[in-house]
């Protein structure tokens, strides 16, 4: 332990110093801008495309009822994704108070979630989601929940890549979305279908969608 705290130390030392005379070094910048952005969390190597940020803020104040469908938003179609402003409980919304959800049972049931696109395959990067338990007295969310999610995408060829992700809460009453930072082979992308499980009574919502649109 003691050995890892102050290898590590000695590392930041080192990229510090990097940082600190790396004005005319290209070596040294890209060396100093990978620490730093490994540092800060950067959610993804920026590609050299325009990212959309799906973040369904525009909307305003949405509430559970009456429901409504994400459905065309920003290029994709948000298939049996509903749209509402949290909070509803339980968890924090990633950025503003809008976020698209889709449940199992009861009224947020749309059916089978899946990001589409008719014409433009987009590449996706990474999003933010986490599980509620639908609450026993109507469609309110209660705590937070662990819960796995899978995510399936088919290309316009066909070929099918799928990826797993795990969201466990950080707090019990309040907890922050989860980011599932997506393969690099989910490019090219006609449809990505969603599952989560367990099912039984639990909400998934989802937040800050990145991905970019290939236009022909
Ligand atoms: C997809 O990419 C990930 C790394 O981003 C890799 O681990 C995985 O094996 C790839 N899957 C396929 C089927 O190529």
């Amino acid at each position: 332990m003691l050995f890892k705290y102050s290898s590590l130390l000695a590392l930041a030392t080192f990229f510090s110093s990097i940082a600190a005379d790396a004005k005319h070094n290209p070596v040294k910048d890209a060396l100093s801008n990978f620490f730093f952005s490994v540092a800060a969390g950067k959610p993804f190597d920026p590609p050299d495309k325009d990212v959309t940020h799906a973040t369904f803020d525009e909307a305003g104040n949405i509430p559970l009822r009456p429901l409504r469908q994400v459905g065309t938003y920003k290029g994709i179609s948000y298939n049996g994704f509903q749209l509402v402003s949290l909070p509803a409980g339980g968890l924090i919304a990633q950025s503003g108070n809008n976020v698209a959800l889709y449940g199992t049972q009861g009224a947020t049931n749309l059916g089978r979630p899946n990001l589409e696109t008719a014409d433009n395959p987009f590449d996706l990067y990474e999003f933010y989601f986490g599980c509620v338990l639908l609450g026993t007295d109507g469609p309110i969310f209660d705590s937070p929940q662990p819960c796995t999610l899978t995510i399936k995408s088919e290309r316009q060829d066909g070929s099918q890549f799928s990826q797993q992700f795990r969201s466990a809460p950080d707090s019990p009453l309040q907890a922050r979305m989860f980011r599932a930072i997506v393969d690099k082979n989910f490019t090219g992308i006609r449809v990505v279908r969603f599952e989560t499980l367990p099912d039984l009574q639990v909400v998934t919502i989802f937040d800050n969608f990145a991905y970019t649109l290939n236009t022909k």
